[in-house]
This record gives structure tokens, C-alpha cells and sequence, in this order.
């Protein structure tokens, strides 16, 4: 039997096909690389020592859907394919709307038809919105504030319809707060397009001299730095939590939300420092105003993972630079060499 994985070659999904293939899983992998490159997955290849097939398929292209599971056993389907990046989001709304939902859609009807009703769901802490009170639990109201965030809502709610309306299914909705680093080989990571978005990504790029300096968004919130705080998740624990709620889609039945992160907030400016003191590279910045959207303070309650699936993170911040610095000192240019 063979675990589908869409989105296989992207950030985290590479970092979950080398836990799946490390936990003895065989696995498949849908992309069509609108964001990734099949490098990627050579990669995994030669970390892992395991082969693995790759259609490169759009989520859209039911045929090539249905092509997949024909051609493999499948038991379960773990799904990152989706677009994500919030600013493009909207600017692009129907692009958003259709890719994320359309092809999550056809990818439920495929597995219906071919009777696979295991599921894991790449849902995210853009769901929250900003919310008032931290830790974040997974009962607060959703309030997404970009149409990206609002595809994940929507996405959970027909899993979890899809759930009442048949109860053979089994779907883990997992929210992830803020992944960064690599794997320790530095072979795989992050390899944003163009100018990243996001901060971890952002710092890398200062200190390999790609990019001038950082600009921090707002130091004047109210945390105790006045920079923005969030939960940052070493990609591989996030990983790791991926194998655990395979373990519980295949033992249980119904849908069931899961924060992932670690529970813990840092600043930019600690971002800054720990990067610093784990690279000895100094990273210039400057502030610049706050970006619309943000959020003053974000960051998990994950003890319902703990509790339920035995998960919880374990890598430190210091580790989480150290990861994304290695990726980046020995992949300057990404997957493109
Ligand atoms: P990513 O862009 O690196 O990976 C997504 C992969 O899906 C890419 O390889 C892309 O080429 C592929 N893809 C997109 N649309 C497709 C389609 N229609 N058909 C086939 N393949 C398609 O992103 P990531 O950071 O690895 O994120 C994975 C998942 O986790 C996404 O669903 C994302 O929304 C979610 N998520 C990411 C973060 C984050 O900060 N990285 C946080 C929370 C949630
Ligand atoms: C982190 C902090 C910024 C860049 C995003 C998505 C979210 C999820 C995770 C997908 C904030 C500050 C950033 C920079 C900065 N993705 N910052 N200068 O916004 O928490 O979450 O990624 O699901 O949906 O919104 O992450 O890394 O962009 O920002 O000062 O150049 O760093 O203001 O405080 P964010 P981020």
C-alpha cells in the first residue's frame, strides 16, 4: 500500500516524503511544479536511498488524478498541493479559489471513487486570522483576513462535511503555525521564488548577500521588543507530525483539527539574534513600517497533538537557524545550480 503525497516536491512536503520513506512507507508523489522544482525529489531520493514514483500531474487534470491511483494501491493521501502565497492571494483571488479548491475537490472525488478515505490536510495558522488572546487553540473562531486563508477555511469545512456525510472517512486538519529550517544535510529546504515573503527565508538570503538587508515590519507592537511574535516550527518536526496523524487517520475515523507548533513565541528580533549567534553572519536591517495584515502576537497551544497524537516539537530555535543557514550556504541559488 501506498501513501499519495500532492505537493510532494514542494518545502514540507519533500521534508514529510524523507520521514515517510526513513518510517519504511512507500510512497507516490502528484506536483506539477507551479512552485517547486523536481530536483527536490531527486533529493529525497538520495537522502532517503529509496525510489519512489513521481507524476507530474495537475491537481485540476482529473484523468491524470485518476491515472495515479489506478496505477498504485493507494490507503491514504496526505495533500500540501496548493498555492501560498498570501500577497499574490489578493491580488489573485479566482487563481487562489480555483487552485486550492477545485483541486482539492477533484481530489476527493478521485479517492471516493476509488475508495481511499484517509486523508491529511495542509491547513495553516492563517485560519486564526489575528486573534486577541494567544496560546491559540484549535476551538478560537476562524477569521482569515487574505483569500488564502479563506481557502483553507473553506477546504476544512467540506472535509468535515465530507465526514458527516459518510463516517468511513478519516481526515486530520493539521494548522501550521510558522515552518522554517532544513533537513540537517542541507540538501533540501526552502526555495522560495524570487524575493521571499517570508522572514526566515528573507534573513537567509541577507546573509548569503543576496539581498541587502532585512526590514523588519513594526517595532512598535505590543510585545516586549515591539516586533512581531510568532510560533516558528522546525520543518522536520512539522514532518513528524505528518507520520503521526497518519498513524491516526489510519486507526480512527471522522475529522479532527490539529495545531501544529511548538508553543513557543519569538520576536524578528529574535529571529535576528539567534540566526546571528548560530552563524556568526551579521544580518543588517532596518525598520521599516508595520505590513497590513499582521498580527502583533501569534503562536500555539499544541497540547490537543500532544494529547492525542504523541506528537509534539522538539528541535530548538538555535537549530531551526543553523538548518536554514546550511540549506542556503550550500544551495545559494535553490534547486537551480
Ligand atoms: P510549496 O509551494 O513549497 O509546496 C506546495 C507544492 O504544491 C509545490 O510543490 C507546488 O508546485 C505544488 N502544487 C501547487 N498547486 C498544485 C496543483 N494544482 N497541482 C499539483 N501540484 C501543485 O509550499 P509548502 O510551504 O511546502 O506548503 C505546503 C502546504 O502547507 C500548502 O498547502 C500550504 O498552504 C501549507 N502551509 C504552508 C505554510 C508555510 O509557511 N510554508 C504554513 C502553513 C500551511
Ligand atoms: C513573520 C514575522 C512579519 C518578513 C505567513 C503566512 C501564514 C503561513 C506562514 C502559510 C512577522 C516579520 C517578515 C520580512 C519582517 N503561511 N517579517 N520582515 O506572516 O506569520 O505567516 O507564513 O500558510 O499564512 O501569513 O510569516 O515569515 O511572513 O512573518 O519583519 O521581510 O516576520 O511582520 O512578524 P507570517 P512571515
Amino acid at each position: 500500500m501506498t501513501i499519495l503525497v500532492t505537493g510532494g516536491a514542494g518545502y514540507i512536503g519533500s521534508h514529510t516524503c524523507v520521514v515517510l520513506l526513513n518510517a519504511g512507507y512507500d510512497i507516490a508523489v502528484l506536483d506539477s511544479f507551479p512552485n517547486s522544482k523536481p530536483k527536490s525529489l531527486q533529493r529525497v531520493r538520495e537522502i532517503t536511498g529509496k525510489d519512489f514514483p513521481v507524476y507530474a500531474v495537475d491537481l485540476l487534470d482529473r484523468q491524470g488524478v485518476e491515472q495515479v491511483f489506478v496505477e498504485n494501491q493507494i490507503e491514504a493521501v496526505i495533500h500540501f498541493a496548493a498555492l501560498k502565497a498570501v500577497g499574490e492571494s489578493v491580488a489573485k483571488p479566482l487563481t487562489y479559489y480555483h487552485n486550492n479548491l477545485t483541486g482539492t475537490l477533484i481530489l476527493c472525488q478521485v479517492m471516493q471513487q476509488y475508495n481511499v478515505r484517509r486523508f491529511v490536510f495542509s491547513s495553516s495558522a492563517a485560519v486564526y486570522g489575528a486573534q486577541e488572546r494567544v496560546p491559540i487553540t484549535e476551538d478560537m473562531p476562524l477569521a482569515p483576513i487574505n483569500p488564502y486563508g479563506q481557502t483553507k477555511v473553506m477546504i476544512e469545512q467540506i472535509l468535515q462535511d465530507i465526514c458527516t456525510a459518510d463516517p468511513s472517512w478519516s481526515v486530520a486538519l493539521l494548522r501550521y503555525f510558522n515552518p522554517v529550517g532544513a533537513h540537517p544535510s542541507g540538501r533540501i529546504g526552502e526555495d522560495p521564488n524570487g524575493i521571499p515573503n517570508n522572514l526566515v527565508p528573507y534573513v537567509t538570503q541577507v546573509a548569503v548577500g543576496k539581498l541587502k538587508e532585512l526590514r523588519i515590519f513594526g517595532d512598535d507592537y505590543p510585545t516586549p521588543d515591539g516586533t512581531g511574535i510568532r510560533d516558528y516550527i522546525h520543518v522536520m518536526d512539522l514532518a513528524n507530525g505528518h507520520l503521526k496523524a497518519l498513524e491516526w487517520v489510519k486507526e480512527r475515523t471522522g475529522a479532527e483539527t490539529f495545531n501544529l507548533g511548538t508553543g513557543e513565541g519569538y520576536s524578528v528580533l529574535d529571529i535576528i539574534h539567534a540566526f546571528e549567534r548560530a552563524t556568526g553572519v551579521p544580518i543588517p536591517y532596518q525598520v521599516v513600517a508595520r505590513r497590513p495584515g499582521d498580527a502583533a502576537v501569534s503562536y500555539a497551544d499544541p497540547s490537543k497533538a500532544k494529547k492525542l497524537l504523541g506528537w509534539q516539537a522538539e528541535k530548538q530555535l538555535i537549530e531551526m537557524c543553523a538548518d536554514a543557514w546550511r540549506w542556503q550556504q550550500n544551495n545559494p541559488n535553490g534547486y537551480i545550480e
